[in-house]
């Protein structure tokens, strides 16, 4: 089969590397990729919003599989736009990615469909949600509340306020931060505490299938300090949830959503992934994305036994429930190595070294998020974040121990990278 994989990232490197993994391959295409994911697939220059354009290629070079990494796409209707043309696709339709795309519409779809999620209150402007947070809503001026952009703000949409002063300060600076578009409303939310747990799954419209949970570590800095990033490493383990917190999530969170949205006319099929806060009185959702992270794509399919094609496969054909997917025991850990200054101002262009240290051990997988080749075509820096150490072991120590190791292999000049990632 000929794969077309759209994004550039990380993740895609590791959709890529999956997908190479199977026998039904005959050739990767990724749209439009980085110099990493070229050693595996031929990157074609279209972005990821150039959804005709996507279309088109796939119909001249016959594609017979088309995944999508991000949201961008699918928010801009990629799927819609693929099954008009009769294109196999996998991802969620348009309508399915407001559940990403608008937070105002996941809390009024989670407070429809009884979803356990933080209380809110939408704005439709930031006068509106200051007079919102000065009426106390949320408690008194000393409570937490969280600030949250509507729309698509790749990360930076979220503020978490200590207080009612924090909160109205970053009401006012959120259009500055992310733009107009994105904050025409402005959700307002109940300040949760608990663990944070990410939780996705393939889903076919009828039937659906859990990934292994997984933890990110989204500031810059050792033991959650300093800035947001877009996630400097994760871990799946089993022990991240039992099987009581599983089964209540299932209950109370996946079957409400997937019923929900069956309900309200767009069966989900595609990735759903609930980021979720274990609370003392149960699991919550903070949010829905309706893609693999990045990140945790890369901890995920390295712990993945099943052809992905064939996982594919059995979406489009809503077989989900015929299909077993099987993971490799244990734990998996991917660490992130940044550039200098991520992330604000980045440095790139600097050559990276140890590569191939690496690739001589069999069980780490480096992908690539942000590189390019210089002129004697050595791989350099790129972007923000660079690669991404993955690895799986029986248990979780074994995996960081062994991601570490490889992480002491590689060197570019101003590499930042968490040490404890998975402590
Ligand atoms: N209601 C909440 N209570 C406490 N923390 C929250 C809440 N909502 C979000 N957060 C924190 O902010 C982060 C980002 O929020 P999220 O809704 O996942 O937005 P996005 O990933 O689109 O930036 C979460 O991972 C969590 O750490
Ligand atoms: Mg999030």
């Amino acid at each position: 089969m000929k794969i077309l994989v759209v994004g550039s990232g990380g993740r895609e490197h590791a959709l890529c590397w999956a997908f190479k993994q199977s026998e039904k391959t005959e050739k990767i295409f990724c749209a439009n990729g980085n110099a990493g994911i070229a050693e595996i697939a031929e990157c074609v220059n279209i972005k990821p919003d150039e959804i005709a354009e996507l279309a088109d290629f796939a119909e001249t070079s016959q594609i017979d599989l088309t995944f999508v990494g991000g949201e961008t796409s699918l928010a801009l209707g990629i799927v819609d736009e693929f099954e008009k043309r009769g294109l196999k696709i996998i991802g969620a339709s348009r309508q399915a990615a407001q559940l990403e795309s608008s937070k105002s519409f996941a809390k009024d779809f989670m407070a429809k469909h009884n979803i356990p999620t933080a209380k809110y209150k939408t704005a439709n402007s930031a006068e509106e949600a200051k007079e919102i947070l000065q009426r106390g809503l949320f408690g008194d001026e000393n409570a937490p509340v969280v600030v949250k952009a509507d729309g698509l703000a790749a990360g930076k949409g979220v503020v978490v306020a200590q207080n009612r002063a924090e909160a109205i300060e970053a009401v006012s600076g959120l259009e500055n931060l992310v733009g107009k578009k994105a904050t025409e409303k402005i959700v307002l939310e109940e300040y949760l505490t608990g663990k944070e747990v990410s939780l996705l799954m393939f889903a076919d419209g009828k039937n659906f299938a859990l990934m292994p949970p997984a933890r990110d570590h989204k500031r810059i800095g050792e033991n959650d300090t300093g800035a947001n990033t877009g996630g400097m490493g994760v871990i799946t383990d089993t022990n991240l949830l039992n099987d009581e917190q599983q089964n209540e999530i299932i209950k109370k969170i996946i079957k409400p959503t997937l019923n929900g949205t069956k309900q309200e006319g767009f069966p989900f099929c595609g990735i759903l992934f609930l980021g979720l806060m274990m609370t003392a009185t149960g699991a919550k959702v903070l949010e829905y994305n309706v893609r693999f992270g990045d990140p945790e794509t890369q901890a995920i399919l390295v712990r993945l036994e099943t052809d992905l094609i064939e996982i594919c496969q059995a979406m489009l054909n809503q077989k989900l429930d015929n299909t077993i997917i099987k993971w490799k025991k244990g734990s998996s850990v991917c660490v992130v190595l940044a550039s200098r200054g991520y992330p604000y101002k980045v440095a790139i262009g600097d050559s990276i070294n140890g590569l191939n240290d690496v690739a001589a051990h069999k069980q780490v997988v480096v992908f690539h998020a942000g590189t390019a080749r210089n002129e004697i075509d050595e791989f350099i820096t790129a972007s923000g974040r660079v690669l991404g150490v993955t690895t799986a072991a029986p248990n979780l120590n074994g995996a960081i121990n062994r991601a570490y190791n490889a992480v002491s292999q590689i060197s570019f000049n101003g590499m930042q990278f968490r040490r404890d990632i998975g402590n």
